[in-house]
């Protein structure tokens, strides 16, 4: 039986053992080494990504840059990494701003998003001189100015803008339509723009939309840079505004499950790069540089969830529950948005599959399933369960639920696995109380 590892990292293999090997990695030795659940990421997969973003979207459109959008899932490890690899940073809160600089990430090259970003926030992104501040709302762009002006500077800011543009998404993903808490309706959107461009501290040099997450088609998109560029045109005209950067967000879908598939990168590029080409031609507009924030797109494939088998519990004519020693505390997708996902057994992936199951995590909720039906072969406790597609979205919105111990996060690379992160101790539950 040849095992299907095409949702897995690229360096995924079937080892001599029967087992599943990650960057050169026995998973069972990484989860007997670094304990369960232990979140592993691929570094080549992670570099590859990277590359593969630049060149596409470079290729049709030199004027490109890609930032990672850090909510996806930052530590400091992975923002060395994104700098190695020449790619900008999207935070959207001081403390990702605070984890990019701990890294030493260059700060000329992060993006401050946000739609209530509070004074002490907008006075460290002047203080440390982040590249670019991402205006959502009047009243921050009010803010904004006269901290700058208190401070003495001059900040390069983009306008964020709700494109009104249905992503055909979860609507809990769905960011750029009319019923939005985020960025500037187009409604009102001439008006920001006219303000934003005449304020006396404030060097407004584009305009931003994200339209939303796991977008699964390039219509929304092009839909979305038609809007906005129209605006710009008549902005231009109006009062003489030059859009030099055109930020379109991130969004961009991955296979979280065999039977649904994702664009791949190049056709984003495509479709993407020739309608900011064939728009700008249209209205007469220089092409502005081109700013991409793709964040699940660049991490979730490149990581892998191990959980070690529990108990199992038969219902007999109704369903089998595996228990592992993670869940909602370290994967809230499933819960939350009812994300799907696929998993193997790690210790056995030459054996045949023997019935379906139901993975679920140790949390205290009945909602706690990681995996609603998987066919998966005859399990028995202590196996090493794997589920692909765990590399964004799941630790940064991890929790200490019923108290539990946020996981370790573990880099391979070459046979050699190195900590990135180490597993939250008893102390680290209670190093915030006061008695
Ligand atoms: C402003 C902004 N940019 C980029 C992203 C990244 O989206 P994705 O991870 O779907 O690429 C998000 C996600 O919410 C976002 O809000």
């Amino acid at each position: 039986m040849i095992a299907d590892l095409s949702l897995f990292p690229l360096t995924a293999e079937v080892n001599s053992r029967g087992h599943l090997a990650i960057g050169g990695c026995d998973a069972t030795e990484l989860a007997a080494e670094f304990a369960t659940p232990l979140y592993v990421f691929d570094e080549l997969s992670l570099r590859s990504k990277c590359a593969e973003f630049k060149t596409e979207f470079a290729k049709l459109y030199p004027d490109t840059m890609v930032i990672y959008a850090a909510k996806a899932f930052i530590n400091t490890a992975l923002a060395r990494l994104f700098n190695e690899e020449r790619v900008g940073l999207d935070v959207v809160s001081a403390g990702e701003l605070y984890i990019a600089r701990e890294a030493g990430f260059p700060l000329d090259k992060v993006y401050f998003h946000g739609n209530n970003k509070s004074a002490e926030e907008l006075k460290l992104a002047l203080e440390w001189e982040v590249g670019r501040v991402v205006v959502d709302n009047l009243y921050e762009l009010e803010m904004l100015d006269r901290l700058a002006g208190e401070w003495g500077v001059k900040p390069n800011i983009l306008l964020r803008l709700s494109p009104g543009v249905d992503p055909h998404t979860h609507k809990y993903i769905a960011t750029g339509v009319i019923d939005s808490k985020f960025g500037f309706p187009m409604t009102g959107a001439g008006e920001a723009v006219a303000r934003a461009a005449s304020v006396a501290n404030l060097n407004l040099i584009g305009l931003h939309f994200h339209i939303g997450s796991l977008i699964p088609e390039v219509g929304p998109y092009e839909l979305a840079i038609e809007r906005v560029l129209d605006l710009s045109a008549g902005m231009k005209k109006k009062h003489g505004f030059e859009l030099k950067e055109l930020d379109i967000g991130g969004g961009f879908a991955v296979q979280y499950t065999r039977d649904a598939p994702a664009p791949p990168v190049a056709t984003y590029a495509q479709a993407i790069t020739a309608r900011i080409v064939s728009k700008c031609r249209e209205l007469g507009l220089a092409p502005p540089r081109l700013i991409i924030e793709p964040g699940r797109a660049m991490v979730g494939q490149a990581g892998v969830a191990l959980y070690r088998v529990g108990v199992i519990k038969e219902i007999p004519g109704v369903r089998c529950y595996v228990s592992v020693d993670g869940g909602m505390g370290d994967n809230i997708r499933p819960a939350l948005y009812g994300a799907k996902y696929e998993a193997v057994v790690a210790n056995k992936m030459n054996e045949k599959d023997a019935g379906e199951v139901a993975i679920a995590g140790k949390f205290c909720e009945s909602g706690d399933i990681l995996v609603k039906d998987v066919n998966l072969p005859r399990l028995t406790a202590g196996d090493i369960i794997a589920i692909p597609v765990s590399g964004a979205y799941c630790l940064p919105m991890a929790s200490n639920y019923n108290a539990s111990l946020r996981p370790a996060v573990v880099m391979v690379k070459d046979g050699k696995g190195r900590l990135i992160q180490r597993r939250e101790t008893f102390a680290d539950l209670t190093r915030c109380h006061l008695t």
